[in-house]
């Protein structure tokens, strides 16, 4: 095939089906584990003004080198979001919702990164936020909905938990832990360099293998936290256990965003290469609201990348997420009906699909074959005299077809039930 003129833009794909079947398959399963917990979904703009995000992460490289900005027709300064919870509290404080506040959200967000696997420059979100519970309560069923998804999905994770404590214990660890990384400075990465100048909580965040031996043994902020954090966290590892969800402490756990306070966790895939096996994450942001203009308000969520998740399950892809095939396909040798039988099955319920410009019945078997619908439907000039159709089971076992002299003649006033009877439906 000849190089195209146009081809997406680069770090972003096109998702055709049958991939876009299981990714259908996540949301929805998504959506449902949400709404059984009494999440109401918010539908959220694509972009926002700079401000919602630049204070969230004035020290990271989501806010400091992925943004994607430009100034509007009015000369506002604009991002398409690169993440979700600031966009939350911002149309918290605008609408002021009754406290508890529980929401999902799923989308595009977009972030300028260099593109590799498993990080694109548009990938897909879905994430839950519960405002206004301080209750290590909250932050245990947070952990627990994303932890269900990610399970009920197929994907194998760890699921790794740390307290990042108040400001104030912050201030003081960030200290420590700049001086031990000063003391190492000839052993950490030109990029970790850097980062420790902006901030050293990020640096713990490298992947780099020289400056994860660094890290390794980098103070620890448990010694830092306040009695009240220590007792917060403590609860939520007990809820966790009395619910059966194994989780590992990581004491050098922080996340890519300034907002976290106390809880942060991560859904690991045991499955995926270190660069990119973090499907979602999430934690505490007590004080966005306050930082971003508003009252007083507290916090907990969770994002999840499904283009990561689709990655990490792909082997369950075909079986478990099985994607819905198509149930039956038309084979109209007349070249009048198939339409309108295809409306009539559709109607009730049935997904029908058929062939456009009177084919020969061979070439209209071989597209049938190829939908992977489960019966094929035979309408030739002996069926119109018969006021019926010839039914063909395509895949009694997988990947057989039976021979055409296997087919039923049924009538066209039985269609639906006989179909059904094949379908189990
Ligand atoms: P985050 O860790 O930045 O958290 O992103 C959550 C998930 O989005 C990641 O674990 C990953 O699966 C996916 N993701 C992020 N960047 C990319 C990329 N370039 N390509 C593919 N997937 C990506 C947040 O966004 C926070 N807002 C989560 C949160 C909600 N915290 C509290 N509430």
């Amino acid at each position: 095939m000849a190089k195209p003129k146009y081809s997406s833009p680069k770090g972003i794909k096109d998702i055709l089906a049958p991939e876009s079947g299981a990714r259908r398959a996540l949301l929805d399963l998504f959506s449902q584990e949400a709404w059984l917990a009494g999440y109401g979904e918010i539908v959220l703009p694509m972009f926002e003004e700079v401000g919602v995000f630049s204070r969230v992460g004035e020290s990271t490289e989501i806010v400091q080198k992925q943004m994607y900005d430009f100034y509007d027709k009015d000369e506002r300064h604009i991002v398409l979001r690169p993440e979700s919870t600031a966009s939350v509290m911002r149309a918290f404080i605008e609408h002021r919702p009754t406290l508890p506040w529980k929401c999902w959200y799923e989308g595009a967000h977009f972030r300028y990164e260099k593109p590799q696997a498993g990080r694109f420059r548009q990938f897909h979100q879905v994430g839950i936020e519960l405002l206004g519970a301080e209750d290590p309560v909250a932050d245990a069923e947070v952990i627990a909905l994303g932890w269900g998804f990610l399970n009920k999905a197929g994907a194998k994770i760890k699921l790794l938990i740390n307290s990042l404590g108040d400001a104030a214990s912050r201030e003081k660890y960030v200290a420590e832990l700049g001086k031990y990384l000063e003391s190492h400075l000839s052993d950490l990465s030109d990029s970790a360099k850097t980062t420790l100048k902006l901030n050293p909580l990020r640096v713990l965040d490298s992947k780099i293998p020289t400056d994860m031996k660094v890290t390794s043994e980098a103070p620890e902020m448990k010694k830092f936290l306040s009695t009240q954090d220590t007792d917060h966290f403590q609860e939520v590892c007990e809820n966790l256990k009395n619910l059966g969800i194994e989780y590992e402490l990581a004491p050098r756990l922080v996340r890519g965003l300034d907002y976290y306070t106390r809880t942060a966790f991560e859904y690991v895939s045991v499955d995926l290469d270190i660069a990119h096996d973090a499907l979602g994450g999430g934690g505490r942001y007590d004080g966005l609201s306050e930082s971003l203009g508003g009252p007083e308000c507290v916090g907990v969520g969770f994002a999840i990348g499904i283009d990561r998740t689709l990655l990490a399950i792909k082997e369950k892809i075909s079986s478990e997420i099985a994607t819905k095939s198509l149930d039956v396909f038309i084979a109209d040798l007349v070249g009048d009906s198939a339409l309108m039988i295809a409306m009539e099955l559709r109607s009730v319920g049935i997904s029908t699909d058929y062939s456009f410009g009177r084919r020969s019945l061979k070439a209209q078997m071989k597209q049938a074959d190829r939908s992977g619908a489960q019966v094929a439907l035979i309408i030739g000039e002996e069926e119109l005299e018969k006021d019926s159709v010839s039914l063909v089971e395509l895949r009694k076992s997988e990947g057989e077809m039976r021979e055409k002299s296997e087919q039923d003649l049924i009538l066209r006033s039985e269609l639906t039930s006989e179909i059904r009877k094949y379908l189990n439906k």
